[in-house]
């Protein structure tokens, strides 16, 4: 089992029947292949070779995000650029590696399976003494696990309740009262990471993760579960009407008419219970359970 590699058998077994609510850590387990099959050397050498897709690395410094050409050359990041960025104190983020590295795929899709949370696994190089990313939430569990070097992580309570896909994101809600309030409250909680160690952060909890105080480079993988809501299922079994001819039927323009919408919007909704009511529960268990396992499009994560 995927979960088993990266927190180890008990803390896997633990995570799946008590859904995580605050921040823990863990180690990784010994016999992890994390750390063979992907390491801080790995990372560094999608860059140096000039194999890393352009489109799936960001690099960021204090908080900023830089523009891609600073670090882009035919559609994939130039090495030359890599080494002088890092030592500008950039740092870099290697996005969605597997959906470039097979052995991440493996993971990922184990995790999956297990989880029935879709999900993915971003790589971040931070050079000693610097911050890339600050003050921010995920829409989304994290397992971050340390490969080298050291980061502190200070976590805050969720501002916001159950955040998910586009709704309730930290940049669009940003408000700039909000770092004032977490640096004079001080953080809930702060996590030194080293080398082997794995922070699960559960979805919505506030973060400044920073690598001020390391003296050498910081390496980590964060491992993103993405988790079921009831909104993923509704719009699942919704989503099966494509299948009944009369959710297909045209609407004319004189159904869209304003006079005229309020009587449609009825229609579509009395035709939404009926739908719903009818179906095969079973059936679209099945369906389900197989979607939430494999499905692995980004539109409907
Ligand atoms: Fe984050």
């Amino acid at each position: 089992m995927s979960l088993d590699l990266i927190i180890g058998n008990k803390a896997a077994a633990a995570l799946l029947s008590d859904w995580p609510a605050h921040p823990y850590t863990l180690t990784l387990p010994p016999d992890s292949p994390i750390g063979r099959v992907i390491n801080a050397q790995t990372i560094r050498g999608f860059l140096d070779a000039g194999c890393a897709p352009s489109n799936y690395v960001n690099m960021f410094h204090r908080g900023e995000a830089l523009h891609p050409g600073r670090f882009t050359a035919d559609d994939r990041v130039a090495p030359g650029s890599v080494q002088l960025l890092l030592d500008q104190g950039v740092t870099i983020q290697l996005r969605e590696l597997n959906r470039w590295h097979p052995p991440m795929s493996a993971i990922c899709a184990g995790i999956q399976a297990q989880t029935g949370c879709a999900g993915y696994v971003t790589a971040f190089i931070t050079p000693g003494g610097t911050q890339g990313l600050d003050y921010h939430w995920d829409q989304y569990l994290g397992i971050v696990v340390q490969l080298e070097g050291s980061k502190t992580w200070e976590l805050w309570k969720p501002k916001i309740e159950a955040p998910y896909r586009d709704h309730a994101t930290s940049t669009h809600l940003w408000d700039g009262d909000w770092v004032r309030q977490w640096q004079d409250s001080g953080p809930d909680m702060t996590v030194e990471l080293t080398a082997g160690d794995v922070l699960v952060l559960p979805r919505g909890w506030v973060h400044n993760p920073h690598s001020r105080n390391a003296a050498e480079t910081s390496v980590h993988l964060t491992f993103v579960l993405r988790e079921r809501v009831p909104l993923w299922f509704a719009e699942r079994l919704i989503g099966s009407a494509i299948n009944d001819p009369r959710f297909r039927v045209v609407i004319p323009p004189s159904g869209l008419d304003s006079a005229k919408m309020p009587e449609t919007v009825e229609a579509v909704r009395s035709l939404m219970v009926d739908y719903l009511g009818g179906l095969n529960i079973e059936e679209m268990s099945g369906v389900l359970r197989r979607a939430a396992q494999q499905e692995t499009s980004h539109a409907t994560l």
